[in-house]
């Protein structure tokens, strides 16, 4: 990220700062022990001050770890809107690296929430709102990944009636543009599919001198705790640095296409600890007229493969709605299903739009999944004859 400001904040770092005479406390938030990204809020009162400390409650995933290996896929659109932008999220599949749910809140949590032990990335299917944190508001709206680093105190306004529709992912590692589409110092390259006016930090910083009772849950150590403060804990006056949230909308994403059919990391959005994040966006396709628009069979023999659904036709899967995900795990191939290249053939323009995250190591499934499961999907390569004559 670059450098960003919001509030006032001294000329020198460590320096005696006073608000009415007030001296405020200096907090360092930052990655890696002092060597990572980091920013310097000023509070009114120690970020460390409670009024009492609540339950913990460690985190219950609830595996289906299915009889056989296959091609999968699942639909998420019968899952019930519920909860809040919290609890409301309901995992679906997970490994060390990451996990990703599918939220759909229908109220707001009155409480502050903040990760601890993780970077989180929200996709915005459909609705939108605020997210209220102790950097300033950040709007939000539909296609937007609202990214939100450890450490950052926040919570959720919710539009109106709207329907909210999230895709969740936590990562215990770090969530990065892509080390490729940066320079040696850090600044985004031509080639890079979007730019630094791209990524939008938070607008408006709202320092609460409120006292009261204030309840924030803390994601830590495989569980949430729960906190219980007397002081708004929004009680910045001003901050700059490197770390903050912020939101990158899918439809800034300027794909790149080519002459013939362009590999899967150019769709490359984000990168995390052995995995990746891809946007698969509206473009012009494959420009020679013996090119074939649609991926070519492939086995990545590494990585497990998803696909949450947001709009248009996929050009290369037919039986998926949106809101389904497909799972094309490791060991197995996978490609266009039967019919779709012919299908396919000078066409010049596709409308889809889909979130991909490829992992490095094996997805595990939960319950959730095993409800939403479509046990044909396996053999829906499987159609019509093995081998037929050409006429
Ligand atoms: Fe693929």
């Amino acid at each position: 990220m670059r450098y960003h400001q919001l509030g006032d904040v001294p000329a020198k770092r460590h320096v005696q700062v006073r608000e009415n005479g007030r001296l405020l406390t200096e907090e360092v938030l930052g990655f890696e022990g002092f060597s990572g990204n980091e920013s310097i809020l000023y509070h009114l009162q120690s970020p460390c001050r409670l009024k009492d400390i609540g339950s913990f409650e460690p985190i219950v995933r609830e595996e289906w770890t299915p009889a056989t290996h296959a091609w999968r896929l699942a639909n998420t659109a019968p899952v019930e809107p519920a909860s809040d932008p919290i609890h409301g999220r309901r995992l679906l599949m997970f490994n060390g690296d990451i996990e990703v749910s599918v939220c759909k809140p229908t109220e707001v949590y009155d409480g502050f929430y903040r990760n601890g032990e993780g970077d989180e990335v929200i996709f915005v299917h459909r609705g939108s709102g605020m997210l209220e944190t102790v950097f300033g508001d950040l709007a939000f709206r539909a296609h937007d990944y609202v990214v939100i680093p450890r450490g950052t105190t926040y919570r959720f306004e919710l539009d109106g009636d709207e329907e909210q529709v999230w895709l969740c992912f936590f990562t215990p590692g770090e969530i990065e543009t892509p080390h490729r589409y940066r320079n040696r110092y850090g600044q985004l390259l031509e080639h890079a599919p979007f730019s630094q006016r791209d990524f939008h930090p938070p607008t408006e910083l709202r320092t609460h001198r409120e006292e009261g009772d204030f309840e924030l849950t803390v994601r830590v150590r495989d569980g949430f705790q729960r906190y219980l403060l007397d002081f708004h804990p929004f009680d910045v006056v001003g901050w700059d640095g490197y770390v903050y949230p912020y939101t990158f909308s899918v439809d800034d994403f300027e794909p790149v296409t080519g002459r013939l059919h362009q590999p899967p990391p150019v769709h490359q959005t984000f990168q995390g600890p052995n995995f990746v994040i891809c946007s698969f966006c509206p473009r012009e396709l494959d420009y020679d007229p013996r090119a074939v628009p649609l991926p070519y069979h492939h086995s990545n023999l590494q990585s497990e493969e998803a696909i949450y659904y947001v709009a248009g036709q996929f050009g290369s899967r037919k039986g998926v709605e949106i809101g389904g995900i497909t799972l094309h795990p490791s060991g197995l191939p996978h490609g266009p299903q039967p019919g779709l290249v012919e299908k396919a053939l000078g066409t010049r323009r596709t409308e889809e739009l889909a979130v991909m995250w490829d992992t490095f190591r094996p997805m595990r499934l939960t319950r959730l999944w095993q409800e939403l499961d479509d046990p044909g999907y396996a053999f829906s390569w499987s159609e019509g004859p093995a081998l037929s004559t050409v006429t």
